[in-house]
């Protein structure tokens, strides 16, 4: 499969935000649009009974993926609909009477979620994320202690995070919801299918996962609930219908049902030698960026992080000019907020303490099933000299730019000692420029104090610098 036609040759390094549907997983689907289109809920007949045991199989597919059991698949519209059931399933289960820890680095449909359970009594917290951008199990450990009177509490930490990649000590996390008697849910969304995500290892009580992030269609997904040791008590949020064992109402989406579950079964096939080759490539991809450029900064923990995944932050770049410089060679994420209508760096980035700048400049680039080694040259050579001419843009605008300043700074300086000279009073020096100016003023031109001195230590300088092309002040 080929990812460039004559309609998008760009290179496509945008696997997070979604990945194109396996062929594999297209063709077993085609029959359930037309040639199977039974309803799984009518049993009554054999085109019921034919798509029921679709769903049945693909249910299995799903189960063995997580290493779980079918019935604990609850198959929904997406990871966002599985978060909402979980955190606001599980909620309503506990009357809201409850406290919920999340991470600061959590999907929007985890994070407003929680913050709309506020409204309604559920007591929240968020779990600060460290310079690496995971979640401390240390700090989670003295939380939940300072909780252990209480009778509910659910905690919700992805397992890697759709902005930098980075996953999350998930193991060690589920261990001490167990330890404290918590409830763990998990938003496997990003990882599912790219490492392993075992439901038992993890620890986790409820997952959540999306087809379209691994290779299968999109507008389906599914959340995983623990059905026993302990059960967990989850009021369903769709009601009416009576499907998927009453927790989510609704006529099932059977082709993408059967999508999601061949897209489960080619992931695990195909995880190990696939994770390799993508963390060849990223890191293939790193190492020739630094080649050619400086400033070339990984955002998050390298260690803990998905293969096919970077956030790169390049030192005067702001993100949005490089994602649209690049555009019709590579497509990448500006890694802020803005896809999402808001101005400004994404909170996911600030939450790991990146100054604003570094955060404002980050990229998302995230490889894929599909991504070959000239792919990743094509990409560097379109970001390469878009990242040197945007600093070379920059570097002429902030040159500009100082120059007005200098000269609005002569022109306020030259106001101020006229009206000096003409009330006879001693006006008070208040910037550098000023201070230097009148200097002049009196033959020598001498730097305030605060310009750096030359080694020798005089205070002298041969560049005029932003002086060049002024008349001084007489
Ligand atoms: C971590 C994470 N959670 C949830 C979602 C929402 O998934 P869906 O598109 O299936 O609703 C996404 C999608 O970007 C995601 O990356």
């Amino acid at each position: 499969m080929s990812k460039r036609d004559r309609n998008h040759p760009a290179v496509y390094l945008d696997y997070a935000a979604t990945t194109p549907v396996d062929p594999e997983v297209l063709e077993e689907m085609l029959p359930y649009f037309s040639q199977h289109f039974g309803n799984p809920g009518s049993r009554i007949h054999s085109r019921g009974l034919t798509a029921e045991t679709a769903v049945d199989t693909a249910r299995e597919r799903v189960a063995s993926l997580l290493g779980a059991r079918p019935l604990e698949i609850t198959f929904t519209s997406g990871a966002t609909e599985s978060n909402n059931l979980a955190l606001v399933g599980v909620a309503a289960a506990w009357n809201y009477d409850c406290d919920l820890l999340i991470s600061a680095s959590e999907h929007p449909s985890v994070a407003a979620v929680a913050q709309g359970l506020v409204d309604k009594g559920v007591r929240l917290q968020i779990l600060p994320v460290g310079t690496d951008g995971r979640v401390s199990p240390g700090a989670l450990d003295k939380t939940l202690e300072t909780l252990s009177h209480r009778s509910h509490v659910l905690v919700s930490v992805m397992h890697a995070s759709n902005e930098t990649g980075v996953i999350h000590p998930v193991e060690e996390i589920g261990a001490l919801c167990r330890r404290h008697g918590a409830v763990f849910h998990c938003d496997a969304s990003q990882s599912v299918g790219k490492i392993p995500v075992k439901v038992n290892e993890i620890g986790a009580d409820l997952l959540s996962l999306s087809a379209h992030k691994f290779y299968g269609p999109k507008g389906v997904g599914a959340l995983y609930v623990r059905r026993q040791k302990p059960r967990i008590p989850l009021l369903a949020q769709a009601n009416g219908g009576a499907q998927e064992r009453g927790l989510r109402s609704g006529t099932l989406n059977v082709p993408g049902i059967v999508g999601m579950g061949v897209a489960a079964t080619v992931a695990l096939q195909r995880l190990a030698p696939e994770s390799a080759e993508l963390r060849r490539l990223t890191r293939l991809m790193v190492a020739c960026l630094r080649e050619h450029l400086s400033g070339v900064e990984v955002n998050g923990s390298l260690a803990h992080r998905l293969p096919s995944f970077l956030n790169l932050s390049f030192a005067d770049v702001p993100a949005e000019r490089l994602q649209q410089a690049i555009r019709p060679l590579a497509e990448i994420s500006a890694g802020s907020a803005c896809g999402t209508g808001k101005i400004g760096p994404s909170p996911g980035l600030l939450a790991l303490g990146l100054p604003a700048s570094r955060a404002d400049g980050a990229v998302r680039i995230v490889l894929g099933r599909f991504t070959t080694e000239d792919d990743v040259h094509r990409a560097i050579d379109a970001i390469v000299p878009a990242v040197l001419q945007t600093r070379r843009q920059q570097t002429r605008q902030d040159r500009v730019r100082q120059d007005r300043n200098d000269r609005s700074s002569l022109e306020l300086s030259r106001k101020r000692r006229t009206v000096g000279t003409a009330v006879g009073s001693q006006q008070k020096m208040s910037c550098g420029i000023t201070e230097a100016l009148t200097s002049s003023t009196r033959g020598q031109a001498t730097l305030p104090k605060y310009f750096p001195a030359s080694p020798q230590g005089a205070a002298t300088t041969t560049d005029p610098g932003p002086f060049e092309n002024l008349t001084l002040a007489k």
